[in-house]
């Protein structure tokens, strides 16, 4: 049986719609994966679904609920949507859930609320003189709007009077799903990650991290990875919390691509690492540790090492303070370029660099020759990065076609890329680039906090994609000074198989 309430109409169309709505759907590996990290199910589910849009997690729910040994007996859905339009098929999906379910003896009831879920609940948990009294639920699964809420707004308002402070809908629905649960209840919500640590968050946090013991926390590595559909560039996280007062000795920290059917690893992390005992603002940290796991798994399945490539990393051989007397601040006759990491810029070289602390040119002679290499195109990385620098590793390209010179020296603070002492072939080299300065390299290169030196024996330890991949990556980058965003979609398209 699906009982309909209180219908609402709001006319929009399309795209606006979707914002005034904060509506993206969960696609259905997603919605899987969130149901199954409910521990074990009550045998009678009173299940929440607030902005159920089509009801793909309610869907979720239920094939858990319906899959062997998983004990449940009974579900009653209450689905809370305000948009006219989905209504539709929202109902089609509970209907389908009922099917399900009588097929597996398990009994289904449901009700769709057609109505603004901040509002009612609100009204209901504040005991105001024209509400019921609030239901309740032991299982809820969410993934609520995403739509900043002013200050004086109505739901503002409204979150304010069950002693909610918070100026996102999507931190408001997480509130009231808590207020609403059982003790032992178990809440699983996909939200953006701006709760964590944003400053605004700190009075959602205090509350939730009072209500609400935090068993798992999932992050995706690519920004855009589970909503790829609708593009929406939010950093996404789910968390599985259930309601109680005492945090749990261990949180579980998983991370995965995003990507569906992507490996997925998994860390306990003492409690007290999450949330730190004396911090006021009650951050909730995510360590760096899941997204390096989870890149060392990616990476292991890539096929070739540098060795097999044919190619070979080493450290710039001009130790400047050895060879002091051949150094020249500025290019002159007899000198030849000398390159230090000041003349990184962007992805390229900029050379010589007027008024800068370090050396521009060497002298070449026989003394200097041993340490010059030969011109050509070659691929330089960093070898010791600030803190403040974005990524750990930082490669950029030397192009023989801006510097003019038969011979170059490279300083030790750098390593450079070769194939057999001489320059790289050009998609191969601009291929290494677009790797070696993805979030992915960088994810597995971040793996002890405070460490920020990448050694030429740790790029030659390093996994490549084949030659035909890097080429193509290579092939598709438009220019050097590409953003992060476009070097991490060339890496994720072509290392799609992988
Ligand atoms: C991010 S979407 C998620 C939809 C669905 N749960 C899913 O995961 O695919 C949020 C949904 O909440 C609905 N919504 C927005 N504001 C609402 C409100 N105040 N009360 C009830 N539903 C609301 C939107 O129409 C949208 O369908």
């Amino acid at each position: 049986m699906i009982a309909e309430l209180n219908p609402q109409a709001l006319v929009l169309d399309g795209r606006e719609r979707q914002e005034a709505l904060g509506q993206f759907l969960t696609p259905s590996p997603v919605g899987d994966f969130m149901a199954s990290l409910f521990y074990a199910l009550p045998r009678d589910v009173r299940l929440i679904d607030a902005g159920a849009g089509d009801g793909a997690l309610t869907a979720a729910l239920v094939r858990r609920a319906c899959s062997k040994g998983s004990g449940v007996k009974s579900i009653h859905a209450t689905a809370y949507e305000l948009d006219t339009k989905i209504v539709p098929a929202l109902r089609v999906m509970l209907a389908e859930c009922e099917s399900l379910c009588r097929k597996r003896r398990i009994s289904f009831t449901a009700e769709i609320h057609h109505t603004d879920f901040i509002q009612m609940m609100a009204g209901k948990l504040s005991g105001d003189l024209f509400s019921s009294a609030a239901p309740s639920f032991n299982v809820a699964i969410v993934n609520p709007p995403y739509k900043k809420i002013n200050t004086n707004s109505p739901e503002r308002l409204a979150l304010r009077s069950v002693g909610l402070e918070t100026s996102n809908l999507y931190t408001g629905f997480v509130g009231l799903l808590s207020r609403l649960l059982d003790d032992g209840g178990q809440l699983v919500a996909i939200t953006p990650r701006s709760f964590c640590n944003g400053p605004y968050f700190r009075p959602f946090r205090e509350d939730f991290l009072n209500r609400m013991e935090l068993q798992r926390l999932h992050v995706f590595e690519s920004r855009d990875a589970a909503f790829r559909d609708d593009a929406v560039l939010q950093e996404n996280i789910i968390f599985h919390a259930t309601k109680g007062i005492e945090q749990p000795p261990f949180v579980t920290v998983s991370s995965s691509s995003g990507e569906a059917g992507s490996i997925i690893t998994a860390k306990d992390f003492p409690f007290g690492e999450i949330v730190h005992s004396n911090d006021a603002e009650r951050f909730i940290h995510i360590p760096a540790d899941s997204a390096h796991a989870s890149a060392t798994a990616r990476l292991s399945d890539l096929p070739a090492s540098l060795a097999s490539l044919g190619l070979t990393v080493s450290t710039g051989r001009v130790v400047d303070f050895r060879l002091k007397d051949a150094l020249r601040p500025d290019p002159g006759p007899g000198t030849v370029p000398l390159l230090y990491p000041c003349h990184f810029n962007g992805g390229t070289i900029h050379w010589p660099k007027v008024g800068a602390r370090k050396p521009n040119a060497i002298l070449y002679n026989d003394d200097t020759r041993p340490w010059l290499v030969p011109s050509g195109l070659y691929l330089l990385t960093k070898r010791f990065t600030s803190k403040e620098e974005r990524r750990r590793l930082v490669a950029c390209l030397f192009d023989p076609a801006d510097v003019k010179a038969a011979w170059l020296g490279f300083e030790n603070h750098l390593n450079y890329f070769h194939a057999n002492g001489k320059g790289l072939e050009r998609n191969l080299a601009l291929g290494l680039f677009v790797y070696l300065n993805s979030t992915l390299v960088d994810q597995y290169f971040r793996c002890f906090s405070g460490h920020t030196q990448v050694n030429a024996t740790d790029l030659r330890k390093l996994a490549y994609p084949d030659r035909g991949t890097l080429e193509a990556m290579g092939c598709g980058l438009k220019r050097p000074d590409a953003s992060q965003d476009e070097l991490d979609q060339l890496v994720e398209h072509h290392l799609h198989g992988f």
